[in-house]
């Protein structure tokens, strides 16, 4: 098992090297990882290589045993090259250059940067192709993250016209397909096709989730180039990673086509960064995990885990004792096999003044270091019970067309895509069971329930998809506004909806509301959900069921309409929650999925977090306390922010 720490050795007096390693040593640390913003030193001018920096610090950490992760420097170039070649640099929505200074201030289309980049990365990894230390390659930093998926320049329209010359061949096909000839916008030709920079109103919406294909493919074309030069260079020893960021959902390119070459994902966990008050939610983090072994469907590793405070230029909560420690136990139980934090020590200068390390500019060792310290003593015990497989019953199904079709026209103002995935996956979180999150064209015909948050675009292969998995006995739960589009973005003609799924659905939708983001409306509880009240925001689709029984009607004088329906079809069921509800109604539906799927779950106090993991007979269960209360579970006390890992079988 890896356990390590983000180490800049370059951003410290030289002296200082042997006494950082010794405290990272002493930390129970046994790899380190280095060098993905030092291209400046790697060829401090152009076309003069120089690895002495760095071959002087792998020895010395050989020399005590630490493995080595190196970064390929990509994501900060040098200044030299942006003053010899400005075109590499992107541009925003409003034209105005990214000046020198940030980072990954790079256009992705930018022939030059590629060209640049291409040959800084082979000479690396060629120059430690036999280095045994290094024992993986992450390549650049982050990809697309703070807003650098996006570049509205002039190389990037050439080929936005040109993606989208392969892709429709001819004019008049794309003319069709967009529906130009709405506001009269038919185009003679693919040079006179805009980058949907700002205008008056809105752009073509087919226009727009083209764009962001594109944006993904320059994305992934380029880390493609870049995965392909490492493997071709790297020593057979060698793991090839990325390191992936939070907020996935809100990046303009697909993350399984990112990782797709890569042989393991790294993720960087920050439950809490930058100005905010608290932590995101338990849940919330826990779906990160399970997104990001979803990629590559197997264990991943942390190579940033947050243990201080964080930010730029604004930071706020610092997490409480045992906090950062708790979210670290939460990593492993939901398939983390391998984790470094970010980072050892905090810098005093420069633009990360104020992301706080295990040590800080003090450098005194502290509370952190001693968390760290024991969390890794800890740890290293369940080597093999964190290596064990991660079976769950049900997925949760996402799809970045979809996600970018929200985007553009997120239609409610209470609309976020994120949220909507978490209002699903919420309550079953609470329940504990295990789940897999993963894109919609993954094989989902083995689990046993599908969640299926406002996937609006659904063509009829899909909606094959879901009917056979429904008819062969599987359970769905649809949000709102399922099925309303195709794949060019536009809506579905002579079809009601919900589209290719309305006959398993088992309903009808004729009208639709938005309910904002502020706008409140009461459900009534009907059949088996007699009694019971709940609420729901954000949209509302008015049901009318077919074949479907109602459990939840809008208590609304006008539009009384069924909210959430339950349809038998073949073996299956079909849940429809046509709006967006509360918590509290969906962990009733929650119960009843998993009962009647005899899905693994547990009863747990608010805020407590168990995961189930093992391997035949030796059975486990992480606990975590995710409050700053004394909370039980079973009869085990837990301390404010505890996690313990209890033997059940
Ligand atoms: C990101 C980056 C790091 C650093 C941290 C700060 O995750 O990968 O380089 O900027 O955030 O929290
Ligand atoms: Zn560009």
């Amino acid at each position: 098992m890896y356990l390590g720490v983000d180490y800049y050795p370059e951003h410290w007096p030289a002296e200082m090297l042997e006494e950082d390693i010794q405290g990272i040593k002493e930390l129970g640390a046994n790899i380190v990882r280095i060098g993905e913003f030092a291209w400046h030193l790697m060829e401090p001018n152009e076309g003069v290589f120089d690895f002495s920096f760095f071959d002087h610090v792998i020895s010395k950490l050989k020399e005590r045993g630490l493995s080595v992760m190196f970064g390929t420097p990509t994501a900060t170039f040098p200044a030299w090259l942006a003053k010899k070649h400005p075109a590499i640099l992107s541009k925003d929505e409003n034209g105005q250059t990214r000046v020198f200074g940030g980072r990954r201030q790079y256009c992705f289309n930018s022939d030059v940067y590629r060209r640049y980049s291409a040959r800084i990365t082979q000479k690396l990894v060629e120059h430690y192709r036999n280095e045994t230390a290094i024992v993986a390659w992450q390549i650049d930093n982050e990809f697309g993250h703070e807003g650098s998926d996006m570049c509205y320049c002039e190389q990037c329209h050439v080929k936005f016209q040109q993606f989208l010359k392969n892709k429709y061949k001819t004019i008049e096909a794309l003319n069709e397909a967009y529906g130009t000839i709405f506001w009269g916008q038919t185009y003679n030709d693919f040079s006179e096709i805009p980058l949907p920079k700002k205008t008056i109103t809105t752009h073509n919406p087919s226009l727009q989730l083209d764009w962001a294909r594109f944006r993904s493919h320059s994305v992934n074309s380029f880390a493609h180039e870049m995965t392909n030069i490492v493997r071709r260079y790297k020593g057979d020893h060698q793991l090839v990673t990325t390191n992936v960021s939070g907020g996935f959902f809100e990046k303009w390119f697909d993350h399984e086509e990112n990782v797709k070459y890569m042989d393991v994902v790294s993720y960087d966990n920050y439950p809490v960064w930058g100005g905010l008050m608290e932590p995101i939610p338990p849940a919330a983090i826990a779906m990160a995990h399970d997104f990001n072994r979803g990629l590559l469907g197997k264990h991943y590793w942390i190579v940033e885990e947050l243990m201080g405070a964080q930010g730029h230029n604004i930071i706020g909560y610092l997490p409480r004792p045992n906090q950062a420690k708790m979210w670290s136990y939460q990593a492993f139980a939901h398939g983390c096999t391998h984790m470094l934090y970010f980072r050892w020590r905090g810098m005093n200068r420069g633009a990360e003044q104020f992301c706080y390390g295990i040590v800080d500019h003090s450098n005194r060792r502290g509370r952190k270091y001693k968390e760290v310290q024991s969390f890794f003593a800890d740890i290293a015990k369940y080597e093999s019970l964190v290596q064990t497989d991660i079976q769950a019953d049900i997925a949760v199904l996402y799809d970045y067309d979809n996600i970018w079709s929200w985007r553009f026209q997120p239609q409610s103002e209470g609309f976020d895509f994120t949220n909507e995935l978490l209002r699903l996956y919420t309550p079953f979180y609470e329940w504990n069971a295990h789940m897999d999150v993963i894109p919609v064209t993954r094989d989902f015909s083995n689990y046993k329930v599908l969640l299926v948050p406002a996937l609006q675009i659904i063509d009829e292969a899909l909606g094959k998809r879901f009917e056979q998995f429904v008819a062969q006995g599987g359970t769905i739960l649809f949000s709102f506004r399922t099925g309303l589009k195709d794949k060019q973005n536009n809506i579905h003609f002579k079809k009601v909806l919900p589209g290719y799924v309305n006959d398993i659905a088992g309903v009808e939708i004729h009208e639709v509301e938005s309910l904002a983001a502020a706008r409140r409306m009461k459900l009534i509880g009907e059949g088996a959900f007699a009694g019971k009240t709940s609420e729901c925001s954000v949209w509302r689709d008015l049901l009318t069921p077919v074949t479907a029984e109602v459990l939840y009607r809008y208590g609304d004088e006008f539009y009384p309409e069924a909210a959430v329906t339950k349809n038998k079809y073949g073996k299956g069921t079909v849940y429809y929650i046509g709006c967006g509800i509360a918590n509290a109604a969906l962990r009733d539906i929650a119960s009843e999925v998993l009962a009647a799927g005899g899905i693994w779950h547990i009863q747990s106090d608010e805020g407590v977090e168990v995961y189930k993991r093992g391997k035949g007979s030796e059975q486990y269960l992480f606990v975590m306390n995710h409050t700053g209360e004394i909370k039980r579970f079973q009869t085990i006390e837990l301390q404010p922010y505890d996690s313990k890992i209890i033997k059940i079988s």
